[in-house]
Order: C-alpha cells, then sequence, then structure tokens
C-alpha cells in the first residue's frame, strides 16, 4: 500500500510542476518580455521548487520500508518500473534534457507504451524551458551600450584579479613548489577558459570541450546579469536565474535521494526496467538542464574588483517614474 500511494502521490506532484513548467514556458515564449511575466515566471519556478522540496521528503516515507519488506513484493513488480513515469520523461524535455545517459542501447522512452511514445516524442518538438531562456539571454540589451563593451571591461578586471591572485600564490611561503605550481596552473586554465568561452576566439570546439551549452551570447548576459544583480533593470533577471538553478539543483538533488533510496533497498541488484546499478548515479551528474548557469561562479569577480558601469549604462538600467 505505502508503495503505491507514495508513487501515485508523486505522480500528482508532477502533474503539477508539468503545469508550471507550460505555464512557464508559454511566457518566456513572448518575443518581448514584459517586467510583470518575468515576475510570474520567477513564481512558477519557485513553486516548483518548493514542491521538490515535498518529493525529498517524500522519499523519507518509503524509506520506513526495509529492503526485507520490499523483497517481499518486488518480484511482482517485475517489468513495471520507475522509468515508465511518462510524466518524469516529459517533465525532463520540457526543462530541455538532451544529452542521456543511455541504458543498454535502448532508446531512452523503450520501456513506454507506444502512446506514451508519441506524447514524449511531442514534449521533444516543441521549445523547452532551455531554448527559451537561451532566446532571452541571447536578447538581454547592455552588453555594449556607446563605448562600452562588457566583455573587455569584464576581462580586464578579471585579468587584474587573476594577477594578483598569482602574485599571492608565489609570495605564500607555506607553499612548496609543486603545490605552487599546481595553483598557478589551475588560476591560468580558469582564464584561458573564460578567453575561449566569452572572447571573440570561442568556437564550438572549446564550448564542447568545457561541456557548454548556452550560446556565448547568452552565458555573456547571465554573467552581466548575475555580476550586478541589484541594478533595477536586473533584479528580476537576476531572481529568475537563481531560480532557474534552484529547479536544476531541486531536480539533481532528487535523482540523488532517489538513487540513494534505490541502493539502499536494492543494493547492486539490476533494476525492475533492467538498467545497470550505475545508471542512476550517472544521471545525477549527465542530467542537469542548468549547469552553464552553475559553473558560472568559476568566473564571479568580489563585488569590489568588477568593473565600473559606465553613467549611461546605469541610467538606462534604473527604474523610471513620471518625468525624473
Ligand atoms: C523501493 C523504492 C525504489 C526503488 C528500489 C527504485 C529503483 C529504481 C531503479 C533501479 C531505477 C532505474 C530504472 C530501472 O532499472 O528500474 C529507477 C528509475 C526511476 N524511478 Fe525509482 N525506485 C524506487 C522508488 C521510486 C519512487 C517512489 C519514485 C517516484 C515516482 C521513482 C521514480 C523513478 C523514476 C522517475 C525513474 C526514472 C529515472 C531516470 O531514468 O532518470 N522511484 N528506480
Amino acid at each position: 500500500m505505502l508503495f503505491i500511494i507514495v508513487h501515485q502521490t508523486f505522480e500528482l506532484w508532477f502533474k503539477q510542476i508539468r503545469w508550471e513548467l507550460e505555464a512557464v514556458n508559454r511566457r518566456l515564449s513572448s518575443t518581448v518580455l514584459a517586467d510583470r511575466e518575468i515576475g510570474k515566471i520567477v513564481s512558477g519556478l519557485q513553486r516548483i521548487a518548493r514542491i521538490q522540496l515535498l518529493m525529498f521528503e517524500q522519499i523519507g516515507v518509503l524509506e520506513t520500508m526495509t529492503p526485507l519488506d520490499f523483497l517481499d513484493f518486488r518480484d511482482r513488480l517485475v517489468p513495471a518500473s520507475g522509468s515508465q513515469s511518462v510524466q518524469f520523461r516529459i517533465i525532463e524535455n520540457r526543462l530541455g534534457l538532451r544529452d542521456r545517459v543511455t541504458v543498454g542501447r535502448q532508446p531512452y522512452t523503450a520501456a513506454l507504451s507506444p502512446e506514451h511514445q508519441a506524447m514524449v516524442a511531442r514534449s521533444e518538438q516543441e521549445p523547452s524551458l532551455f531554448d527559451h531562456v537561451e532566446r532571452w539571454l541571447d536578447r538581454t540589451p547592455f552588453l555594449h551600450v556607446g563605448e562600452f563593451d562588457f566583455w573587455t571591461a569584464y576581462r580586464e578586471a578579471l585579468h587584474d584579479l587573476l594577477g594578483r591572485e598569482r602574485r599571492t600564490i608565489d609570495a605564500s611561503g607555506d607553499l612548496d613548489d609543486h603545490a605552487r605550481a599546481e595553483l598557478r596552473a589551475r588560476s591560468e586554465k580558469i582564464f584561458s577558459a573564460f578567453e575561449t568561452l566569452f572572447g571573440p576566439e570561442a568556437d564550438q570546439e572549446s564550448m564542447t570541450a568545457e561541456k557548454r551549452r548556452l550560446s556565448q551570447k547568452a552565458l555573456l548576459a547571465a554573467l552581466l546579469i548575475s555580476s550586478y544583480p541589484d541594478e533595477p533593470a536586473l533584479q528580476l533577471p537576476s531572481r529568475l536565474l537563481t531560480a532557474l538553478i534552484d529547479v536544476d539543483i531541486g531536480f539533481a538533488t532528487w535523482r540523488y535521494r532517489h538513487a540513494l533510496l534505490a541502493h539502499r533497498m536494492i543494493g547492486g541488484k539490476i533494476g525492475t526496467g533492467r538498467s545497470d546499478p550505475s545508471y542512476l548515479e550517472a544521471a545525477i551528474d549527465q542530467h542537469r538542464v542548468f549547469r552553464d548557469l552553475s559553473d558560472l561562479p568559476t568566473y564571479f569577480l568580489p563585488r569590489h574588483a568588477l568593473p565600473a558601469l559606465p553613467p549611461d549604462v546605469l541610467e538606462q538600467m534604473r527604474f523610471r517614474y513620471g518625468d525624473d
């Protein structure tokens, strides 16, 4: 009974998440996004993040069942499995998941009925949350305003910071030569990754090597928004980026909790859906949709080191009331 109740409750919450995701995607599909809409999009994503908290808790309810209790009825479940949750697959697709861990070279829809396969195929075809967010970021103004070029200004500031960091590493007496060389190499690597990802020379090869998915312009826009989140025009966009990270990490956390649950119930046995025990663990890492946003802090500068925005850019970013 408990097993069924918990699964069905999950399916209900999946349904609500699908509903919220569709509303968010509909709003984001507009080519001109009013501030009012961004507020609603953020609220929708925050609701999903709250539901995810419930989902983690629910796993704890199922964990009151022991592995022996589970073995009492496990055979009767075969070949039923969580991979038959059509709603879960639709959620993944509507978020924008593409690069999946495969199970025995089978398509990820193999466990579904033909009717459910058609539903999942449809959910792949429409633009996903990832697609909408990328297009919205691509349209972000303020990257070039008059003489101001955000990338050039940011690059100089990052260069200065890394130069200071390097001098500190060289001067630190508690490091031996090997540790010092390792730290310097790490710092150089961050800078060259920044150059190849954000600079004019960036190419598809370096994007792939760094496992980036967002376009270069979208990444730069996300860096700008995240660096100046208190500027009035960037306040809502920055909350939107935070909410996307919350939801993405929420699903990764659910996957992790679920993989731990599966491990404590069945150890290293093959799943009822015939997956290898490593599948669930590999998916935690690989099935991230907005990893680019979580990776971005690698290039963050402390507030005091950020390039100052020129007055005309600040003017464009402020709220306006009446004739002021
Ligand atoms: C005794 C408890 C559970 C065990 C042992 C378990 C085990 C597994 C295993 C081994 C897989 C990989 C596919 C397979 O070979 O079957 C899987 C997938 C899945 N399970 Fe569970 N599960 C449990 C509970 C749940 C619950 C409560 C849910 C809630 C809906 C759930 C949802 C899913 C989903 C959505 C997948 C597909 C995940 C993916 O492909 O990334 N499972 N589960």
